[in-house]
C-alpha cells in the first residue's frame, strides 16, 4: 500500500523539479507547519477541522488567558498532549529526518510543538548504520513555537521536560507548579503576543538568507515571523519549494508549488 502510494506521488506534477532543485542545493532550510503532522493525526489550526474553528485563540493561547483561567488553558493543552502522545511520525517526518542527518547544509525549522520531528530523528538514527551515535545538534529541529512536552515557570526562568501528558482535575491546586519558586508551570510554547526566542530566530533567518532552497511544508504561511522565513530565502536569491494540498500566500512566489500531502510527496523529494 505505502509503496503504491509513494510510486503514485512520484508522478505528482512538480515532484521531479522539486527533487532536482533540492538535490542541487548546497544549503537548504526546511520550514514545517501543522499540515506536516496532519497525516499523523495531529489537528491543524486553520481549515475545515482546524482547532481555531472551535476554539478562540485569545481564550487559550495568550498569557492573559493563562492568568485569567489557568485551568481552562491547561485542560486544552493537556488534551492536546494526550492526543499527540497517541500519534506517531509518518514517512514524511522520517524522510526529512534522514535528509537533515545526511546533509550538513540543511536546517529544519518547525512551527509545530508536537515533537514528531524529534521522534522521527530518534527512530531513523536508531535503525541506521550509526545506531546509538548521538544526533548532531545541527540536525535537530529548531522549534520556533516551543514544545508542548516541555514546561516552563510562569514567573522565573525554570524549565523542565514533561515526558507524560500533564494530569489534572478542575482545581487550580492540581496544576503543576515550579519546584524553584512555587508559581504555576505553563506549557513551554509561544503564545500570541509573545516574542520568539531571539537566538533561534537569528540562526534560522541567517540560514534562510543564505539558502539555495527553502522547502515549505504544511503551513498556511500567515503567522509571522515564521512565515517570513521563505521570504528571507527569496530575498537572498534562493527558491521556494512548497508542499501543500491548498494554495497559500506563498504559492505564487514558489518556484515549485506541489499540491500534495507531506507523507505522500516528501519521500520523493528529499530521499
Ligand atoms: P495552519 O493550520 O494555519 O495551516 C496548516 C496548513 O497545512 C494549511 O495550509 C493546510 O492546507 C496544510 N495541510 C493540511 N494537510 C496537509 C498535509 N497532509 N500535507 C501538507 N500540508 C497540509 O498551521 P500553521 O501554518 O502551522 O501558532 O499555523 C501557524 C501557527 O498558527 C501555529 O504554529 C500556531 C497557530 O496559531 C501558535 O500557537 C503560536
Ligand atoms: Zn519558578
Amino acid at each position: 500500500m505505502a509503496d503504491a502510494g509513494r510510486g503514485g506521488a512520484r508522478d505528482t506534477p512538480g515532484v521531479k523539479e522539486a527533487r532536482d532543485l533540492v538535490a542541487g542545493a548546497r544549503t537548504t532550510v526546511v520550514l514545517t507547519g501543522a499540515g506536516m503532522s496532519a497525516e499523523a493525526g495531529v489537528p491543524t489550526f486553520r481549515g475545515e477541522d482546524g482547532l481555531w474553528k472551535s476554539h478562540r485563540p485569545e481564550e487559550l493561547a495568550t498569557p492573559e488567558a493563562f492568568r485569567r483561567d489557568p485551568v481552562l488553558v491547561w485542560s486544552w493543552y493537556a488534551w492536546r498532549q494526550r492526543r499527540i502522545a497517541e500519534c506517531a511520525p509518518h514517512e514524511g517526518h522520517r524522510a526529512l529526518a534522514r535528509y537533515t542527518l545526511e546533509h550538513p547544509g540543511s536546517l529544519l525549522a518547525t512551527q509545530n510543538v508536537d515533537g514528531l520531528h524529534d521522534r522521527a530523528l530518534a527512530e531513523v538514527r536508531g535503525r541506521g548504520p550509526d545506531a546509538g551515535a548521538p544526533i548532531p545538534d545541527r540536525a535537530r529541529p529548531r522549534t520556533l513555537h516551543g514544545s508542548i512536552f516541555r514546561l516552563r515557570c510562569s514567573s522565573c526562568s525554570h524549565r523542565q521536560a514533561a515526558e507524560e501528558p500533564v494530569s489534572m482535575g478542575d482545581d487550580p491546586g492540581d496544576l503543576p507548579t515550579c519546584p524553584r519558586c512555587g508559581s504555576l508551570l505553563r506549557p513551554d510554547v509561544v503564545w500570541f503576543g509573545e516574542p520568539l526566542d531571539v537566538a533561534v530566530l537569528e540562526e534560522v533567518f541567517g540560514h534562510a538568507r543564505a539558502a539555495d532552497v527553502c522547502l515549505v511544508v504544511g503551513t498556511s504561511a500567515v503567522v509571522h515571523p515564521a512565515a517570513s522565513v521563505p521570504v528571507a530565502t527569496l530575498e537572498g536569491g534562493g527558491a521556494i519549494v512548497e508542499v501543500n494540498p491548498d494554495e497559500t500566500p506563498l504559492s505564487r512566489h514558489a518556484r515549485v508549488s506541489l499540491r500534495g500531502k507531506a507523507a505522500e510527496v516528501l519521500p520523493g523529494i528529499v530521499d
